[in-house]
């Protein structure tokens, strides 16, 4: 259990009122963290943080609505955490905007300017408003949701990829500059998963055959899927990992 162990640490997860986010953040609780729920919706967090409360004791969940596009609301977040609860141990950035498919000639500057503000210029704010306390303790866990799409060419959605790869070199520059001072940086790279997110994607019977067939499990996602991979990168069970990036998405990336 040790291994796996977040009893007495806090931790902010971006995007956590619905998908893989809200996953995440039930299982981080499920280990023994306080979790801070946090969307652009005061309604849905307030939801997410009862049902984690009701399932995990009182005070073990909280939720402080924050839009990942403003700064403002970035520190808000941090600030609401370490006022109520003192520190931040883990932070995950999972919240991402995709408001673009079709080809890069396509896209409008607004379009792209979105994707690269809210999914890397927001983690970075995110985590520079987090990190001076991890370094000072020596000890902390960076987490970033990336997407396979990081690691691959793709004709629909490859401004969001060209994101999600940035996101991956940051938690490498991030890990070579924090390392010594032990706050480790890794990204999670998913597959095809279950969410709203991509429901454009999973509801089309056809991309469905593209992304299913060729994946050795055969089949797309589930939220919850993808949490293990969190708690084991917030725990102990990683502390010898950093700048990484975690691959959960059936095998479709090994698979030719
Ligand atoms: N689903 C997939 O197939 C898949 C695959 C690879 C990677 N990912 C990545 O996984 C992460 C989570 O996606 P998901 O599939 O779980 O999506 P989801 O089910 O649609 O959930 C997205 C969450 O982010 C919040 N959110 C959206 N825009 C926000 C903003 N501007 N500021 C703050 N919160 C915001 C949403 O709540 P509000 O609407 O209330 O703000 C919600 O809580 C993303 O980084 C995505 O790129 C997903």
């Amino acid at each position: 259990m040790e291994l796996f162990d977040l009893s007495g640490k806090v931790a902010v997860i971006t995007g956590s009122s619905r998908g893989i986010g809200k996953a995440i953040a039930e299982r981080l609780a499920e280990h023994g963290a306080k979790v801070v729920i946090s969307s652009r919706k005061a309604g849905p967090c307030d939801e997410a943080a009862a049902e984690i409360n009701a399932k995990y004791g009182a005070g073990r969940a909280m939720a402080v609505p924050a839009n990942i596009a403003s700064k403002e609301d970035l520190q808000r977040l941090v600030d609401e955490t370490n006022a109520a609860w003192g520190r931040i141990d883990i932070l995950v950035c999972n919240a991402a905007s995709n408001p673009y498919a079709g080809p890069m000639a396509g896209i409008s500057d607004e379009q792209f300017e979105k994707i690269l503000q809210n999914n890397v210029i927001s983690n970075h704010w995110l985590i520079q408003m987090v990190s001076p306390q991890m370094l000072e303790r020596k000890d902390g866990s960076v987490i970033i949701v990336s997407s396979i799409g990081g690691l691959r060419g793709n004709a629909l959605i490859g401004a969001y990829n060209i994101s999600k790869a940035a996101d991956m070199q940051l938690a490498r520059n991030l890990a070579v500059e924090w390392g010594p001072s032990n706050v480790r940086v890794n990204t999670i790279a998913p597959g095809l998963v279950q969410t709203d997110f991509a429901k454009y994607l999973w509801e089309n019977p056809e991309l469905l055959k593209q992304v299913t067939e060729p994946a050795p499990l055969k089949r797309i996602g589930q939220p919850d899927e993808i949490a293990g991979a969190a708690v084991y990168l917030a725990s102990p069970a990683s502390a010898y990992m950093t700048g990484q990036t975690l691959v959960v998405d059936g095998g479709i990336t090994i698979a030719w």
